[in-house]
C-alpha cells in the first residue's frame, strides 16, 4: 500500500467519500479487512487516520504497535476500540453522536410492535396464500398501550423510545445505570419529570411488560441480561435490543424463549455478529433484524459526514469535532 491521509475500511456513503477524497489521499479497501490485515496496516506507517467500521477490531496489541494519529469510527458506538489503549498511544477516536438518536428509537418501538402483533408471522402467512378472510382469532398478539415499558439505561436513545412510549398510552419506566443505580435528578428529567418512573434494576425486571436495552456495552454491562434476569423476567415480557449484543445472553435468551420464562424478543443486535446463537433463527417469537438501527438514508449520510469531518481533523493534527478521548492529543 501507498502512504495516505485516510485508510477507508470499508466505503463510506454520499457524501463521506467524497469529503475524504477532497481533503487527502485515500487508500480504500473495497472488501473490508480482516483483522490481520488491519493491524498490518495500522503497523505499516503508511496511513495516518482509519477510518473504520463497529467490525473492525482495534484492541490493545494492534493499538501498541499502530502508527496511526487518529481512528475515525463511522458509529456513535465505540465497544470495537479499547480507548485507554488508543488514548495511551496518543491515537484520537472520533464517533458520530446525536444523529441517529431518532433512528434507532423508532427501530425500538418497530421491533416491540413487530414482536407485539406478530408481524413478521403475518407477513409471511399472507405471503404463503394462506389468508382467507378475516377471523376472529387469527394471529392474537399483546397490546403496547397500557403495558409498561422498562428502559434499561436513559441516555439520549432511551429518552427518544420513551417519547414515542409515552404518545403510545405506555408506562415508562427506567433504571438509568443498571445493574446498579445513580440518582437522577428533576433537571435531568427535564420534559419527562412525571412523566416517567425511576427504578431500582431488579424492579425494572419483574415490572416490564417490555424491556429494551439502552446501553452501552462494558465490562458492567456484558450479560447484564443473562439467565437470572430472564427468569426474574414476567412470562409474558417481550425483550428488545438495540444496543450491543453482548449485553443479553444470546444462548440464555434463546432456552428463556424456548421455555416460555418470556414470551418473546425483538433484536437487532447479536452477541457473536454476524453470528446467531444456535436455534435463534428457528424461533418464532423473535422478530431479527440486522443491525439496521440507524439505516436511514439521510442518518447513513449525516454519519458519513461526521466521520470523514473527524477524519480530516485528525489528519491535520487537530482535535475531531466529536472526540471520543480528547486527552489523546495531549498524551
Ligand atoms: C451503531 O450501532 C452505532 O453505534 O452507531
Amino acid at each position: 500500500m501507498t502512504a495516505t491521509d485516510f485508510l477507508v475500511t470499508t466505503p463510506l456513503p454520499d457524501p463521506g467519500m467524497r469529503l475524504l477524497e477532497a481533503a487527502g489521499t485515500v487508500t480504500l479497501a473495497e472488501n473490508g479487512m480482516t483483522h490481520t490485515e488491519l493491524a498490518d496496516a495500522c503497523a505499516s506507517g503508511n496511513h495516518r487516520v482509519v477510518v473504520a467500521q463497529l467490525r473492525d477490531e482495534f484492541d490493545a496489541t494492534l493499538l501498541d504497535g499502530a502508527k496511526i494519529t487518529g481512528i475515525s469510527n463511522f458509529a456513535v458506538g465505540y465497544n470495537n476500540i479499547d480507548i485507554a489503549a488508543a488514548t495511551a498511544n496518543s491515537i484520537v477516536v472520533g464517533n458520530t453522536p446525536g444523529v441517529l438518536t431518532d433512528a434507532t428509537a423508532d427501530i425500538a418501538v418497530l421491533l416491540m410492535l413487530a414482536v407485539a402483533r406478530r408481524c413478521v408471522e403475518a407477513d409471511a402467512f399472507v405471503r404463503a396464500g394462506k389468508f382467507h378472510g378475516w377471523e376472529p382469532e387469527l394471529l392474537l398478539g399483546h397490546d403496547v398501550s397500557g403495558k409498561t415499558l422498562g428502559l434499561a439505561g436513559f441516555g439520549r436513545i432511551a429518552r427518544a423510545t420513551a417519547r414515542r412510549a409515552l404518545a403510545f398510552g405506555m408506562t415508562v419506566a427506567f433504571c438509568p445505570r443498571p445493574p446498579g443505580d445513580r440518582p437522577v435528578s428533576e433537571d435531568e428529567l427535564g420534559e419527562f419529570a412525571g412523566k416517567v418512573r425511576h427504578m431500582s434494576w431488579p424492579e425494572l425486571i419483574e415490572t416490564s411488560d417490555y424491556l429494551s436495552m439502552h446501553v452501552p456495552l462494558n465490562d458492567q454491562t456484558r450479560h447484564l441480561v443473562d439467565a437470572g434476569v430472564l427468569n426474574a423476567m414476567k412470562p409474558s415480557a417481550i425483550l428488545i435490543n438495540t444496543a450491543r449484543g453482548p449485553v443479553v445472553d444470546e444462548r440464555a435468551l434463546v432456552a428463556a424463549l424456548r421455555a416460555g420464562s418470556i414470551a418473546g424478543a425483538g433484536l437487532d443486535v447479536y452477541e457473536d455478529e454476524p453470528r446467531l446463537a444456535e436455534g435463534l433463527a428457528e424461533l418464532p417469537n423473535t422478530v431479527l433484524l440486522p443491525h439496521v438501527g440507524s439505516a436511514t438514508v439521510p442518518v447513513r449520510a449525516e454519519m458519513a459526514r461526521r466521520c470523514a469531518e473527524n477524519a480530516i481533523a485528525m489528519a491535520r493534527g487537530e482535535l475531531p469535532p466529536y472526540p471520543v478521548n480528547p486527552e489523546a492529543l495531549a498524551h
